[in-house]
């Protein structure tokens, strides 16, 4: 069940980026505090990027914090397509160890879950952070309706990522994809999500609501959480 759940309401863009790149600032300092080392996952998408834009000039020790993508498209990198690409543009400059987790865009997009796997396997886990975005649909990560849903839900729970075909392909990106399970996702840390206008506040709240009965992909991901979730929310 989701444990607990926070709204953050925002006015303007520039006040939700600045307090979301605040908290995540905060959850590196913290794990480098702790251990020397962070370890992030960060949502691809459109909306993330000014929130992205603050926290590089974060003055962090970036060459100890790794960031993934929270899922991704499967296509080369340095494809307008790849998250990877998007979030490497940002941080790679900074010196963060930016990591592909689909550095070769295989046909066979089971494998190339395999092999993002098996690069995950080798992190220190579970992840620090794990930011979210979510799809008008209610997808969240690359956690769609299609044949691997039952999969990215309830696979065995050591598994960190899975590929998957969404049915239908999203219009915005319509390539099988990499993306972190359930479990992943909702063992990380800190989760907090971010979106933006009417529709997405319409869809999540009613996922909420619904939890593990819920039709749309964040409301099963959400009611598997395991500590308090954050939603950062402006119209
Ligand atoms: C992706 C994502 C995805 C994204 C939502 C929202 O690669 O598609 O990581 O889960 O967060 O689709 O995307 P927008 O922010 O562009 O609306």
């Amino acid at each position: 069940m989701t444990e607990e759940v926070e709204w953050w309401e925002y006015d303007d863009a520039t006040e939700l980026a600045e307090a979301v790149a605040g908290d995540v600032q905060f959850v590196i300092e913290s794990a480098l505090d702790a251990r020397g080392g962070a370890v992030i996952a960060l949502a691809g998408g459109k909306t993330p990027a000014p929130i992205y834009a603050k926290l590089a000039a974060a003055k962090l020790d970036w060459k100890r914090v790794t960031i993934v993508p929270g899922d991704e498209r499967i296509v080369p990198l340095g494809d307008p397509l790849s998250n990877v690409t998007m979030i490497a543009k940002t941080f790679l400059p900074k010196g963060a160890r930016v990591m592909p987790i689909v550095p070769t865009a295989t046909p066979d997009y089971k494998a190339a879950g395999r092999s993002a796997d098996a690069l995950l396997q080798d992190l220190h886990w579970p992840l620090d952070l794990c930011l979210l975005g979510m799809g008008e649909n209610g997808h969240t990560a690359s956690i769609f309706h299609g044949p691997d849903y039952d999969e990215a839900l309830s696979g065995p729970r050591e598994r960190r990522a899975l590929g998957v075909m969404p049915e239908p392909l999203p219009e915005e990106a319509p390539v099988p994809r990499v993306t972190l399970s359930r479990q992943g996702i909702v063992t990380a840390k800190a989760l907090t999500i971010v979106i933006t206008g009417a529709k997405k506040r319409e869809v999540l709240e009613q996922a909420l609501t619904a939890g593990e009965s819920s039709p749309y992909p964040i409301g099963r991901v959400l009611a598997g959480a395991e500590q308090p979730v954050d939603i950062h929310w402006m119209a």
